[in-house]
């Protein structure tokens, strides 16, 4: 459903109780377009995951208040600290007088406790936190793709695994849901923005660890932050696709 005719803004549900915003940035701003998606989780204690670009944050809001009034968010979350995943933080927590950030413990003691206009919820490595009929899982994830602080979040009812910037995928005009190659599109993607900008991911030595952790919770459904997100009805899909993504980006 489109939200906003002027910007493109769409929300639409992708599992239940969670939504998709996304906003398309085209090709005549970026090259081969792009887009900025957030998560709204609707539960008793509505939580988003990334708040967007801060110049973005009316057209996420208003995305929201088709769901539920936006004033009443109860947690801000976000993977790392860049503007896409946190540049609106601040204004959510302006009108949302019961929110607080929710990231990982690195980024709330390196970041946010100073930038952020309340101190954050911090989530510690494999906790889990109630938010009414759901249970959300943290992930830490340092350096994968990129920046320290990285951490993921996990829904348990619905099983789907909130994967920020991994499987980054080009355009303006992609599904809210898809079971097509979003590998082959977010490698795509990748060869072509290194080469204007360097790689996004750092290789960590890590990361093969940490894949192992992802592919553990057994996914159902990959909701990516730029293009499509991810589903294709099977038990294992999820996790043979976060395979196959290890074997592309390990070190
Ligand atoms: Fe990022
Ligand atoms: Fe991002």
């Amino acid at each position: 459903m489109i939200t906003n005719p002027q910007s493109g803004t769409t929300i639409d549900e992708i599992a239940d109780g969670i939504y998709r915003i996304s906003t398309p940035v085209p090709p005549t701003v970026m090259p081969g377009g792009f887009s900025f998606n957030q998560y709204l989780i609707a539960d008793a204690a509505p939580t988003i995951f990334h708040a967007g670009p801060r110049r973005m944050f009316p057209l996420v809001r208003e995305a929201i208040n088709t769901v539920l009034p936006a004033e009443r968010l109860r947690y801000i979350s976000f993977s790392h600290v860049e503007a896409d995943e946190c540049g609106g933080l601040n204004d959510f927590l302006a009108i949302a007088p019961e929110a607080v950030p929710l990231c990982s413990r690195v980024a709330a003691q390196v970041s946010i406790n100073d930038m952020a206009s309340r101190p954050a919820r911090a989530m510690a490595d494999g906790e889990a936190l109630s938010i009414g009929s759901r249970e959300l899982e943290w992930i830490d994830a340092p350096h994968l793709p990129h920046n320290w602080e990285t951490g993921y979040l996990f829904d348990r009812h619905t099983r789907t695994f909130f994967c920020g910037d991994l499987f980054t995928q080009g355009g303006h005009q992609t599904p809210a849901l898809t079971a097509g190659d979003i590998l082959g599109s977010s490698e795509a993607f990748r060869a072509g923005s290194s080469a204007v900008m360097g790689d996004y991911v750092s290789g960590s030595r890590n990361s093969r660890k940490i894949f192992d952790r992802m592919i553990a919770l057994a996914p159902l459904t990959l909701a990516c932050m730029h293009g499509s997100a991810w589903h294709d009805g099977t038990p294992t899909g999820a996790g043979a696709l976060l395979i196959a993504l290890a074997d592309k980006i390990s070190a």
